[in-house]
């Protein structure tokens, strides 16, 4: 049977695990050997046309990169000892059991949160979607009722059926697959029971308050229930759909979601984890070998807003160059990165091909399990080769962050130095978003299987 191996550069190698050549790859190998013996100008015009198709899927294709939990940051346990990949994973998983994590804040924070972004939910359709200690029924009214999508407490509160499972969007109402009870989706309340002549009061599915903004669609979550007190605001070209997206990344990182956008207030990480070359890739172990040739500057700076009506935000500004040995600059950009509450987070970054927005939306799918995923808007003269290349670098940086993430132990009582001022700032501007009944970290939390 083949397997694949990783390879030192982070590829991937078919190879044939008991030393017998998969039917396919031997069929290939006769295949091309017979074709480079007769028909060698076939064989260059396939080879060529192959070459053809491969650039224009990494260039010209918006890019797509998923990854799961343990995926990325765990390279160092994965790949130092052998012993196959249930070894390894089994390595993972005692590495997460042992991990200590600190006097945490409490769980989840009050503000907008990503569900799904709006090309996953197409007119009468429902997602379930489990995130912040509650089970959601996403859905989206059929395109006749209006199209607007709506959120309703999963659970039905005829007898409890799950009707994100099974259950059907009838115009502007979510159907139970249980019984077939109606509940609008506008207000939560009855709007029908199949059998009986009277529809009841006292039924009515927990409404929750959602937002599509910015092709993105937000709840409101707040401990105490409170309605929303401020709203994350469109952007023309995004929401109104001028821009395309140029690609999309989704990571779960083992951490609590206040550690994520911390990394904005944190400038001094930025000189160490994201200075070596994107060819250094995410691992941090390999980061530092480019050293002396080219590399990352970061200049950088973080502040809370002080404007009425907008203490949820903050902006840190950065300024990014890559220079050749420590001298000439091959490229640079100015980036605005604006915090809208508590998981939501506006990266405005100038080129020379012009404005790219980058949205990143982290959700707490439990306490320490974060759901982070970055879209990358650009106008048309973004070119999308230029936009991969961006992302791509995007994604290489994040992937180093996810690696501290995922194995750190959270200190309220860190040990900084006065150039590391602005985590203090950070933490004081973050506990805005935590209220009296905020749900905390409890130590079964501390059971992170998985
Ligand atoms: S449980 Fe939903 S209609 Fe009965
Ligand atoms: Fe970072």
């Amino acid at each position: 049977m083949a397997n694949a191996t990783t390879l030192e550069g982070g590829g991937w190698l078919l190879c044939s695990g008991d030393g017998v050549p998969p039917l396919a790859l031997h069929v290939a190998r006769a295949w091309v050997s017979r074709l480079l013996a007769t028909r060698p100008d076939a064989l260059l015009a396939f080879l060529v046309l192959l070459a053809v198709l491969i650039a224009w899927r990494y260039l010209f294709t918006p890019i797509e990169w998923n990854r799961s939990l343990g995926e990325v940051g765990f390279g160092h346990l994965k790949e130092e000892r052998g012993g196959g990949r249930s070894a390894a994973r089994e390595r993972v998983r005692l590495c997460r059991r042992a991990r200590l994590l600190g006097s945490l804040p409490p769980a989840f924070p009050n503000g907008w949160f990503a569900l799904v972004d709006s090309h996953e939910l197409l007119f009468g359709q429902v997602k379930h979607v489990s995130a912040l200690g509650e089970n959601f029924a996403v859905f989206r009214e059929e395109e006749a009722a209006g199209g607007r999508v709506h959120v309703l407490g999963a659970y039905c509160p005829h007898l409890g059926a799950n009707m994100a499972a099974g259950g059907r969007v009838r115009g502007d109402c979510l159907e139970c697959p249980f019984h077939g009870w109606r509940f609008r989706g506008a207000d939560g309340k009855c709007a029908a029971v199949p059998y009986s002549a009277k529809v009841p009061d006292f039924a009515r599915a927990q409404r929750w308050s959602s937002r599509e903004v910015n092709r993105v669609v937000f709840v409101w979550y707040h401990a105490e229930g409170e309605e929303p007190s401020w709203e994350p605001e469109a952007i023309p070209e995004v929401d109104g759909g001028q821009w395309l997206r140029k690609g999309r990344s989704t990571f779960h990182v083992n951490c609590h979601i206040q550690e994520i956008p911390e990394n904005g207030a944190d400038v001094a990480h930025l000189n160490v984890v994201h200075e070596p070359l994107l060819t250094s890739g995410g691992d941090l172990r390999r980061s530092g070998t480019s050293k002396g040739i080219a590399k990352h500057v970061w200049e950088a700076s973080w502040a809370a807003s002080r404007e009425e009506g907008l203490e949820h935000t903050a902006t840190m500004s950065l300024r990014h160059e890559l220079r050749f040995l420590n001298k000439f600059l091959i490229m640079g950009n100015d980036v605005k990165a604006h915090q809208i509450g508590p998981g939501y987070v506006v990266l405005n970054i100038q080129t020379f091909l012009g404005r790219v927005i980058i949205l990143q939306t982290v959700t707490p799918v439990e306490p320490m399990i974060q759901k982070v995923v970055h879209r990358i808007y650009g106008s048309k003269y973004v070119i999308q080769p230029f936009a991969n290349f961006m992302f791509l670098g995007e994604t290489i940086m994040f992937e180093r962050d996810v690696m501290v993430w995922n194995h750190k132990l959270y200190l309220d009582k860190p040990a900084l130095v006065s150039e590391d001022r602005a985590i203090n700032h950070y933490r004081r501007w973050y506990s805005q978003f935590y209220s009296e009944n905020s749900p905390r970290v409890s130590m079964k939390d501390r059971s992170l299987e998985w």
